[in-house]
C-alpha cells in the first residue's frame, strides 16, 4: 500500500465525507493500493477541527489553511469551505504542487473556476470535483443505456434537484444565503449538480432559457457560523441575497430540449433529485431517494409500453465494490467514497474507473451556469459562453 498523506480544508458537512472517504478507499478498493494518512484539517473554529481530530485521527488541526498547504508532506488536499475561499485556497493548492479535491461549485463564477482550472493544470497535478451524483451506479447504468441507444434518440428530458433544507422560515442566514460568499444561491448549490447530470447524461449544453425567484426574503441572522439545516426564532432578521429557485429550459448541442427545475424551499421534497430521459423508442428514470434503482422503458411498442423497475448490481458503476449482490442500498457517502478512489487511481497513475468529474467538467459547468444567471436577469434566451482558453 502506498501512503498517501492527506489534508482537509475546512471541517463542515463535506470534511467529514472527505475525511471518511479517504480512511474507506483501501476498504473498497484495496487494489488501488493506496493508503491515505489524514495528516491535517483545517478550520478556524476551534471546537470543528477538534472534533475532526478526534473522530477521524488527524495528526495536527490547524486554525489556518495556508499552513496546511506549505506543509511539505501533504500530496493531495481537500476544499471544502464556504463556496467564497475556494477559488483562492484551490489555487494555492495548485501553485504548490498538490493534488486538488474540490468541492461544487469550485467559484463563484466562470472566471473563479478558470482560474482553479488552470492553476492545477500549470502544475501537472490532478484535480477532480465533487459531482458526487455521477458515481451512483444507477446513473452509471443511464448513461450506458442513452449512449447504447437502447432508448433510441434521445428526444427531451427533465431534470430536478428539489430540497427543503432552507424551507423553514427561521432557517438561519448562513453564508449559503449571501452573494459574497455563497454566490448565486440555488444555482451554485444545487443546479450545479443538475448541470453536471445533464452533461453527463444527454449531452453539451448550448443556450438556455431560465427564471429564478426568492420566497423567503428575510432569515434569522445565525449566532455561530450557521449550520446547512439550523432553525433559529426570533432575533435580528438579514435579507437574502440569491436565489431560493430556479426553473430553466435548456438546448443541447445536438438541439435535445432539457428542463431543469431546482429549488432550496421546496416544502415535502427532501433531497428529491433525478431526471427522466425520453428517447424515440424508451425512456430511462432515476430517484436520488431510491438510489439503486432505474425506470427503464425499451422495445418497440411505442405505445402501452412496458416499464421496468431495475435493481443495480455488480457490473454497474461501481456497485460491486461495495456490495455483493443486487438490491442492497448503497448510500450518499458511498458516492463520495467512489469519487475518492477515482481521484486516488488518477493521482497513483493506476487505472481507475475514470468516472470523476474534473476541472473542465467543473468549467463546462460554470460557463453553463453564468448563462443561466444572465437569462434570469435578461429574461431571454442565453448563449452559453465557449469554455476552452
Ligand atoms: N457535493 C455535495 O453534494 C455537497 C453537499 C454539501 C455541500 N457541498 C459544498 O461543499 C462546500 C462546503 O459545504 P458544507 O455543507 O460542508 O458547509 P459547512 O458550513 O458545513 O462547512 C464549511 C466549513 O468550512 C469552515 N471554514 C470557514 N472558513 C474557513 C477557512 N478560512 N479555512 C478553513 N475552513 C474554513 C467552516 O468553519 C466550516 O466548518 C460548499 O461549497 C458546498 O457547496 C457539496
Amino acid at each position: 500500500m502506498t501512503p498517501l498523506d492527506v489534508g482537509v480544508v475546512g471541517a463542515g458537512w463535506m470534511g467529514h465525507a472527505h475525511a471518511r472517504s479517504y480512511l474507506r478507499v483501501p476498504h473498497h478498493y484495496r487494489d488501488l493500493g493506496a493508503r491515505p494518512r489524514l495528516l491535517a484539517v483545517a478550520d478556524p473554529v476551534a471546537d470543528l477541527r477538534e472534533d475532526a481530530v478526534d473522530r477521524y485521527g488527524f495528526e495536527t488541526g490547524l486554525d489556518n489553511w495556508q499552513r496546511l498547504v506549505d506543509d511539505p508532506r501533504i500530496r493531495v488536499v481537500s476544499v471544502t469551505t464556504p463556496t467564497f475561499l475556494h477559488a483562492e485556497i484551490g489555487q494555492a493548492v495548485g501553485a504548490a504542487g498538490k493534488h486538488l479535491w474540490i468541492e461544487k461549485p469550485v467559484g463563484l463564477s466562470l472566471d473563479e473556476t478558470r482560474r482553479v482550472r488552470d492553476a492545477v493544470a500549470a502544475a501537472g497535478v490532478v484535480g477532480r470535483v465533487g459531482f458526487n451524483y455521477r458515481h451512483a451506479p444507477a446513473v452509471v447504468k443511464a448513461r450506458a443505456l442513452v449512449r447504447s441507444g437502447a432508448i433510441g434518440t434521445v428526444t427531451h428530458a427533465r431534470f430536478r434537484l428539489l430540497t427543503d433544507y432552507a424551507a423553514h422560515p427561521g432557517g438561519v442566514l448562513s453564508w449559503r444565503f449571501e452573494s459574497a460568499r455563497g454566490g448565486d444561491g440555488v444555482v451554485g448549490d444545487l443546479v450545479s449538480h443538475g448541470v453536471d447530470l445533464v452533461r453527463y447524461l444527454v449531452g453539451e449544453i448550448a443556450a438556455v432559457v431560465a427564471e429564478g425567484g426568492v420566497f423567503i426574503a428575510d432569515r434569522p441572522l445565525p449566532s455561530g457560523s450557521g449550520s446547512h439545516y439550523e432553525v433559529a426564532t426570533g432575533g435580528p432578521q438579514g435579507r437574502v441575497e440569491n436565489l431560493d429557485h430556479l426553473s430553466a429550459l435548456m438546448r443541447t448541442d445536438s438541439d435535445v430540449p432539457v428542463q431543469l427545475e431546482s429549488s432550496r424551499v421546496a416544502v415535502g421534497n427532501q433531497n428529491n433529485y433525478g431526471f427522466e430521459i425520453h428517447g424515440t423508442q424508451g425512456s430511462v428514470a432515476w430517484d436520488f431517494r431510491r438510489m439503486p434503482e432505474l425506470r427503464i422503458s425499451t422495445g418497440t411498442e411505442y405505445q402501452n409500453q412496458p416499464v421496468t423497475d431495475t435493481t443495480v448490481g455488480p457490473g454497474d458503476g461501481d456497485y460491486g465494490r461495495f456490495q455483493p449482490g443486487a438490491g442492497i442500498a448503497m448510500g450518499y457517502d458511498d458516492l463520495k467514497v467512489a469519487e475518492c478512489a477515482d481521484l486516488l487511481s488518477a493521482v497513483l497513475g493506476v487505472p481507475g474507473s475514470g468516472l470523476g468529474a474534473t476541472l473542465d467538467d467543473a468549467v463546462a459547468a460554470a460557463a453553463v451556469m453564468a448563462a443561466l444567471n444572465e437569462s434570469v436577469a435578461k429574461q431571454a434566451w442565453t448563449t452559453v459562453p465557449p469554455t476552452a482558453g
